[in-house]
């Protein structure tokens, strides 16, 4: 069992707080994602799972044992980076050996030339040999084992990273943006293969990220943190349905959710007026939550400033009449076109319609209301 468990976890450098009280319940076999902006604490957060870095306050637990002050390889734990920290002038078979060396062989047994003659050290060396081996196989880096880590492209590095974290056996995986040093098709394509060794696995993945894709698409929940404080954990679905904060929706999806301040509307007496919530500060819908409609005095609408087309969806960027502000509408390829400069009208789905307070807390919602 390797659930994980945060309680209070506070953290400050200097003057700085870093991490304002971070609690969060993490499941025994679960794939979760921390996502944030840069410099939210994502890293920081991980590292003191890790046991990398000491918190100031607060308690982490792993498998119900408290490891406040227990060292990173007393934790059972193992941490993948973004710089995929490989020894470079080791050999891919070596890389991935040396965990497994380090705490199988003593001192002396590691040692070249006379290690070698030392009592005990090719029975060990034969079932490390056997390790390795099925852990390249798994992550499909077994035609690289002699190769040194500059002979392989980004991805074989990244793979043979995450061999040299499995063979540990770890029952939890750390990962810290594993995937940010490659291309993007590259990174797709890592991404399916994290989620499958997760599932093979089923130990517990805590994965950061500042992508919300990547988070959305990898995780059975995933947790927003911004400004050092967990501010929503859900299952995707629920952040980009459900978000409790103004800043939870405009971090979860792409293209970014519209809001449009509740002032803007007020004259054109729009959706649902009357069920708006009296602390509405912020209109907020998802760009499939409304359509285009004919122009029509008195209702929401603007002018087409851009229009990016993806093929399978055409994203219509409309500048709102009398107002700076843009929302972006999906639309799908089939409908009539539209062209840069056209007069449109806006229909947003009531139900769909998310309300934010002035400090962008979630507030009246429509159902409720509606009920
Ligand atoms: N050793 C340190 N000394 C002082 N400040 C630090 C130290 N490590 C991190 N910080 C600061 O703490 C904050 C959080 O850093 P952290 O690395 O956790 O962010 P992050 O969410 O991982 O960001 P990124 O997405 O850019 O990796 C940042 O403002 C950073 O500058
Ligand atoms: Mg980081």
């Amino acid at each position: 069992m390797a659930e994980i468990e945060l309680r209070g976890i506070e953290k400050r450098y200097g003057e700085v707080p870093v991490l304002k009280g971070v609690s969060l319940k993490i499941q025994d076999g679960e794939f979760l994602t921390l996502v944030g902006p840069s410099g939210c604490g994502k890293s920081t957060l991980l590292r003191i799972i890790a046991g990398l870095e000491d918190q100031d306050a607060g308690e982490v637990s792993v498998g119900g044992r408290t490891v406040d002050g227990a060292r990173p390889k007393d934790r059972d734990v193992a941490m993948v980076f973004q710089s995929y920290a490989l020894y470079p002038h080791l050999t891919v078979f070596d890389n991935i050996a040396l965990p497994l060396r380090t705490r199988r062989l003593s001192f002396a047994q590691r040692l070249p030339l006379i290690g070698g003659l030392l009592p005990g050290r090719t029975g060990i060396e034969k079932t490390i040999r056997v390790e390795v081996e099925q852990a390249a196989a798994m992550l499909d880096v077994a035609h690289l084992l002699h190769r040194k880590p500059g002979q392989l492209s980004g991805g074989q590095r990244q793979r043979v990273a995450l061999g040299r974290a499995m063979v540990r056996h770890p029952t939890v995986f750390l990962m810290d943006e594993p995937l940010s040093n490659l291309d993007a098709k590259l990174r797709v394509q890592m991404r399916a293969e994290i989620t499958a060794l997760h599932r093979r696995l089923g130990v517990t993945f805590v994965y950061v990220t500042h992508d919300q894709s990547e988070a959305m698409t990898m995780a059975d929940r995933v947790a927003v943190v911004i400004g050092g404080e967990l501010l929503q954990v859900g299952p995707p679905d629920e952040l980009y349905r459900d978000p409790r904060d103004l800043k939870v929706a405009e971090m979860i999806g792409s293209p970014k959710i519209n809001v449009v301040a509740r002032g803007h509307w007020a004259d054109d007496r729009p959706i649902l007026s009357a069920a708006l919530a009296p602390q509405t500060k912020h209109l907020a819908f998802r760009p499939e939550a409304a359509v285009l409609t004919t122009p029509t005095a008195g209702l929401p609408g603007g002018t087409v400033t851009d229009l990016e087309n993806l093929g399978s969806d055409i994203f219509v960027h409309v500048a709102l009449r009398d107002g700076s502000e843009t929302v972006v509408i999906r639309t799908a390829p089939d409908e009539p076109r539209l062209s840069l400069g056209r007069a449109v009208g806006l229909k947003v789905d009531a139900a769909r319609l998310l309300q934010f307070d002035e400090a962008g807390r979630r507030c009246g919602d429509i159902e409720q209301v509606a009920a």
